[in-house]
Order: structure tokens, then sequence, then C-alpha cells
């Protein structure tokens, strides 16, 4: 296993729709593999492709409940609305409150390339609505409502688990 680059915003590869993974290759369990390392080195609670480079459809969250990897995500319910002080391992530094549904049912594939669902609430649904956003080029900031509360922070001091 490898550490990867984070790509740092505004890189414009975090703006990119990403493409949908048609079977699950070697390279692609190695790519899991690696985002795992890379997530849990920084540390993170979840990681999208595009995060590091890979503009193709696969994120892998932990946020201490276990590894899920999910290729193709798709969020086909969700309800309720929660917020959560949000970061990312693109913007280091940066945090803010972000508004999402508390409920979400998930579809994809796991990483046998098997169908599989996820119903999440809380921080998890959180966590999988923001790694969904970044395959279709989406980060956390863009969804805050108010900017003025996006704020400085030193993840260096304290870190924080938001960071997704
Ligand atoms: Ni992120």
């Amino acid at each position: 296993m490898s550490i990867l680059k984070v790509i740092i915003y505004p890189n414009p590869i975090l703006r990119k729709k990403c493409k949908s993974i048609s079977k699950v290759t070697t390279e692609i369990t190695k790519l899991i593999n690696d985002m795992f390392e890379t997530m849990y080195v920084a540390p993170g609670v979840g990681l999208a492709a595009p995060q590091v480079g890979k503009n193709i459809r696969l994120i892998v969250i932990d946020i201490g409940q276990g590894p899920i990897v999910l290729i193709n995500p798709k969020i086909v319910k969700k309800s309720g609305q929660q917020t959560f002080t949000e970061g990312c391992l693109c913007l280091p530094g940066v945090e803010a409150p972000v508004d999402r549904a508390s409920y979400v049912e998930v579809k994809g594939l796991d990483k046998a390339g098997k169908p599989v669902d996820y119903i999440a609430e809380g921080f998890l649904a959180t966590v999988l609505q923001h790694e969904i956003d970044h395959l279709d080029g989406k980060v956390f900031i863009d969804r805050v409502k108010d900017t003025s509360l996006i704020k400085e922070v030193r993840f260096e001091s304290e870190p924080k688990e938001e960071r997704i």
C-alpha cells in the first residue's frame, strides 16, 4: 500500500464530474487500499477518488464503525435536515457548518463489485453526502449558505474528525 498525494482546492480535478467504474480491476482494488491508507494517515473519515486525482466514482469512509467502500454510489432517498461542521482534506485549515439531509439511502457496489445498500443517519449520512458530492465536482464550501461562517482553523493543533 502507499500514501497518495491529496489534491488541494482549487485544483480543477476537484470540479470534474467523475466517471462510473465498469469493472473492479486489480488497479481499482489497489486504489481502494491506498485510499484507506491515505485517509487513515491524514487523518480523515472519508475520501473520494478525485481527492487523490482519479476522476472515477469511488469513495471510502470510516467514521470509527469500520471501513465502507462504495463504487458508483447513488443517493436513492433522503430526508430530514441536520448541520455538522465540516472540513475536507482538500481544503486544509477550512471549516464551516453545512446543512444536509439527516437520513440517506445509498446504493452502489462494494469492493468486490456486488450491489450494496447503506441506510445512514447522523454523521455518517453527512459524510456519505460530502463524499458523493466530490464525485460530482462539488466541495463542501459550495453548500455553505452564509459564507461568513467559513472559518480558517489550524487543524494541526487539534485533529478534527470532521475532515472528510
Ligand atoms: Ni472532502
